[in-house]
């Protein structure tokens, strides 16, 4: 598990549309800043697709490693552009990363 790695890829291929930062701003994706462990569609004031609003996902290691493999296949109707990260290396050190930035 690299954390090093993970925040190459966040910065890569995440960045241009979140901020992990607690109480940064609004991209085309809502902030990340408490990700893990919060209910999916709950960022106050982000408009988000109802697909993601009424997924009944709570966001942790487990469920964002399915997303983000493929997140039009695990929230279908997402408004979210993003092809996903095959590599399971990849997902695990990106979660490491979100785990150590956003709380
Ligand atoms: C939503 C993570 C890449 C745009 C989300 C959510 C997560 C996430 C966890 C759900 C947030 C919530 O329910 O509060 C990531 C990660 C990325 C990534 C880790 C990189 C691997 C991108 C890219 C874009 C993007 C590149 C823009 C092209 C969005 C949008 C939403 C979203 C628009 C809202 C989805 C909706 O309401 O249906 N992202 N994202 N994301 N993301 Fe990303």
């Amino acid at each position: 598990m690299s954390v090093a790695n993970g925040a190459k890829i966040f910065k890569t291929k995440c960045a241009q549309c979140h901020t992990v930062e607690e109480g940064g701003a609004t991209k085309q994706g809502p902030n990340l800043w408490g990700i893990i462990g919060r209910v999916a569609g709950t960022v106050p004031g982000y408009a988000y697709s109802t697909a993601n609003k009424t997924s009944g996902v709570t966001w942790g290691e487990d469920t964002l490693f399915e997303y983000l493999k493929n997140p039009k296949k695990y929230i279908k109707g997402t408004k979210m552009i993003f092809a996903g990260l095959k590599k399971e290396g990849d997902r695990n050190d990106l979660i490491a990363y979100l785990k150590d930035s956003t709380a």
